[in-house]
This record gives C-alpha cells, structure tokens and sequence, in this order.
C-alpha cells in the first residue's frame, strides 16, 4: 500500500479519477466555488449531510466528478478521536466496494495528529491476515491520496505515520500467526530478516549459548516444550557507537498453555497472542529500517513456548537467575516474568539510557484497564512523562500504574530470594514489582502490561500491532 500526501483541494480533487474520494467534513465546514462543494452544498440543503464524527453519506456516480464515488464523513471537530470515527465509517463503504485508489481530503488545514489518524485507520481498517489461509484476500487498496493544504508543512509527520503502519503491520502478522508457524526459530529468522538493512544488525543465541548466560529463570520455563529457546539480540545503530541505546525487551512467549498450572481450555487459543511484546519488538525496528533514525536501540527477545512434558518446571522448583538471584516458582503460568528477567539483566551490557520491557504479562491488567490503555510502571518520572506524551501523540495511549514497596511483600517465601507471585489482588504491580528487582540501580527502566491491548477477542479477533506507535514516538521524538 503506497501513501501519498499531496496539497490538492477540492477545486483540484474534482477531475480525480480514485475508485473514491472521501472528504473529511469538520465542524463548520463553508462549501467553496468548486464541484465538490456545490454537490456538499446541495446535500447539505437536503438536509441529509452528516454532521456527527462517525457518520457518512455516499454518492454514487456524482454529476462532474472523475470519481465513481464520493463518501462525505463527519470528522467533528477535527480531533485525532473524532477523524479516526471518521476515518472508520468512511472505510466500511469503500472496503466493501473493493477500491484500489483512494484519495481522503482534508477541506481544512489538517493537523499532525488528525493526518496521523488517517494514515493508520485506512491502514488497520483494510489490513488482511493471509498468511495461514488457503485463499487469503490480500488488501485491495494500493494506492492511498492523502489531500492537505499544508500537506508541505506536515512531511515530516506523514513519513513517520508512514513508517509506524509499515511497523505495526510487521507485529500483527507475527502476533496474528498461530504458535506452529511462529516458533521461537521462526522469530529468530524474521530478526534475522531485518537484518539485511545496513544499520541493522542481529544475533540469535540458542540453548547452548544460554545455558553459558546462566539464565536458569529463562531455562526453566523453556524446558518444558520440545521446540528449542531462542534469546534474539537486535541492534539498531544510527548514531555514534558511544551514544548509550535504549533497550527494548519484548516477551516472546510463542505458546502460554501455563504449563503444569494449566490454563482453562477455553479461549487458551488466545495464548499464541503470547509473544505481542516481541512482535512490536520487531514491527519498531523495522519502522526504524524506514525512518533511519539517528539513535541506538538494542531488542532483546527472549522466546519459547510454556508448555508440559515429563522435564517441565514444577510448582515449588526454585531456579537460579542470571542475576544470581534464586526464584521460587510457586506458578508456572507466571511464567512472562521469568523469560524477560534474565533478559533485563543481559540488558545491563548495553549500559543504557533506558530499557522498556513490552509484555502481555497479566490478565489482572486486563481487568484494570480493559483494551484502551497499555499498563506502564516506571519509577523514574521524566521517562514515564514522555512514556505517556508518546502515547498520545501516537494515539497508543497507556495509563501509568504504582510501584509502591508494599506491591512486593507477597513475593516473599522462605525457600528463595523471591516467588514468582504474590496474591490475586493488584496481580499487575506484583507483576512488575518482581520485574524491578532485576532493573534497580542498574538504569532507567520502564515495564509496559500490553495483555489487554495487543489483541482484540470476538468477532474481531486478531492483533493490534500496539504498542508500535507509542514505542516508536518515545524513541524518536
Ligand atoms: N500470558 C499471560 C497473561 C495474560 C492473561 C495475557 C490473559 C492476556 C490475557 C501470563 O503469562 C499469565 O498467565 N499470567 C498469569 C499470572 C498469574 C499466574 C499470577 C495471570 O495473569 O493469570
Ligand atoms: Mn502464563
Ligand atoms: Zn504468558
């Protein structure tokens, strides 16, 4: 899907020959001397215009257009939210007419963020998951027109929004692939893929190599499945080498059956979702491919599948961290907080700036928050002020959560440093209170709880490619 931005208007958008032309209505809109606003005026007379962000009216073979199709869509007033609604209602009808150009025109200055939401909801709105289907349908939609006034003033922005869908595509398609065509190996590869940019560089450790580590907390929860661990080290490098990176962890937890505390049967399908963090892990540096950036980030995957054979770890095992910390794993579905430990402690080589670990780690943040906002804990205020700012210019919002001591005390146990859970009740900050032990003193570091976002359930199940935008907006602003 190619995007263009261009400063057209609607006198110019006329002779546009697009299987559609929808125009953004805002607030206030004053029809011009053009065709287009003569017919807007003409429905806008009939009283049929829709005036409500959300809503659409679209006319077929208008009089005087080179286009078969004109979608009018209220954008409200013009916000980021309202042009998404917009944004959603205008692409039903064109998806179900199978367009292949489009153009979308704003009839005002557009703004960053309202540009923005045009450019990822054309995107999610006609993404297609082909890759395990016989007849997959790919995307119809080639070639997408964007039409500003300002479109010079906002380039910069555009390529950016360009360059995250390219990325939060990248992480649906390896969230969205069931656990026997995403193993940890295949990860492995599709790193290694993205290695062929010449800032990019990848490495893949396996079983061996990690056993050397001592990362007995990541072992214990590979052991229990015949498919071998990967721990996969990306680097991209764009700035000097002595600029400290930012380090971005991602679980890659390919299959969640909980192991010997086994899940219900039900929706445990879901679990393939597992390794979200690591996909958006991928889907960032492949928008860096694009972007070019002038920074250093590191990606840190650590992947298996948390399954149950004769060698699983049991309930009660205690097992010995690369950290050197000893972990009582009282549940082996806890299992998310035993990968990413070892992995925040490799971080500690890169000396960073900072280290984001990105994970599906709790169903109580689900409960918390629901699909609307991700979960970030982060004691240090400045990282977690940008953290929240870069989730809203990316509209990938997150809501920050507390890491109190008092979260840790029922990770307390006699027979270890530590378990690897506490109680039922505030599940997500015990969750990232353990995840602090392995990040104290050692650099600035935040924990985002993606379980609720990284995929939706029901009839649109699949996955959301968060939180690419968010990730990409806090490196790069
Ligand atoms: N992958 C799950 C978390 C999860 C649950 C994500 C539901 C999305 C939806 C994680 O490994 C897990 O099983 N967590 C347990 C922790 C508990 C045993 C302390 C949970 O949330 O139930
Ligand atoms: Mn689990
Ligand atoms: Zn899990």
């Amino acid at each position: 899907m190619n995007f263009e931005l261009k400063a057209l208007d609607l006198n110019a958008l006329a002779n546009d020959k697009s299987d559609a032309i929808i125009v953004l209505l805002a607030d206030g809109f004053k029809p011009g001397k053009d065709k287009i606003s003569a017919l807007i005026a003409q429905v806008s007379k009939s009283g049929d215009l829709p005036v409500k962000a959300g809503k659409t009216l679209a006319v077929y073979h208008p009089a005087l257009l080179g286009t078969p199709r004109l979608v009018l869509a209220s954008i409200g007033d013009g916000s980021a939210k309202q042009t998404r609604n917009g944004i959603n209602a205008a692409m039903a009808s064109v998806k179900a007419v199978e367009a292949k150009k489009v153009t979308v025109a704003f009839t005002h200055a557009a703004n960053a963020a309202a540009l923005r939401a045009v450019v990822q909801g054309v995107a999610d709105n006609t993404y297609s998951y082909t890759t395990t289907k016989s007849k997959g349908e790919p995307r119809k939609l080639t070639h997408v027109q964007i039409a500003s006034s300002n479109a010079a003033a906002l380039n910069s922005v555009f390529d950016r929004a360009v360059a995250i869908v390219t990325g939060v595509e990248v992480a649906k398609e390896w969230a969205n692939r069931p656990a026997n065509h995403a193993t940890p190996t295949l990860l492995g590869k599709a790193a290694q893929a993205l290695a062929k940019h010449p800032k990019i560089s990848c490495q893949v450790l396996g079983p061996k190599e990690v056993a050397k580590l001592g990362m007995g907390s990541f072992m214990a929860v590979a052991q229990g499945s015949d498919e071998p661990l990967r721990f996969i080290v990306l680097q991209y490098n764009g700035a000097a080498k002595a600029k400290a990176p930012t380090v971005l962890v991602g679980k890659g937890i390919t299959f969640d059956s909980g192991g010997i505390s086994i899940k219900p049967a039900g929706e445990m399908d879901e679990m393939k979702f597992d390794m979200s963090g690591a996909a958006s892990v991928l889907g960032v540096f492949a928008t860096l491919a694009e972007l070019k950036p002038a920074i250093n980030v590191v990606g840190l995957i650590p992947s298996c599948e948390n399954l149950i054979n004769g060698r699983a770890v049991k309930p009660g095992d205690v097992v010995t961290s690369m950290s050197g910390q000893t972990i009582e794993i009282l549940n082996t579905d806890a299992e998310g907080r035993l990968v990413l430990c070892d992995a925040l402690t490799y971080a500690e080589r890169f000396k960073p700036a900072a280290v984001i670990d990105i994970a599906t780690l709790t169903g109580a943040c689900v409960v918390a928050l629901g699909n609307v906002r991700s979960g970030m804990f982060c004691a240090d205020d400045a990282m977690a002020k940008a953290l929240i700012a870069a989730g809203e210019t990316a509209q990938d919002l997150c809501w920050q959560l507390p890491l109190d001591d008092e979260y840790a005390d029922g990770l307390k146990t006699h027979f270890a440093d530590v378990a690897n859970v506490a109680g039922r009740a505030g599940g997500a900050i015990s969750a990232a209170k353990f995840l602090q032990r392995f990040t104290e003193k050692k650099y600035p570091w935040a924990h985002l709880d993606i379980a609720g976002t990284a995929w939706k359930s029901g009839a649109a199940k699949g996955a959301t490619g968060r939180p690419v935008g968010l990730l990409v907006e806090f490196l790069t602003k």
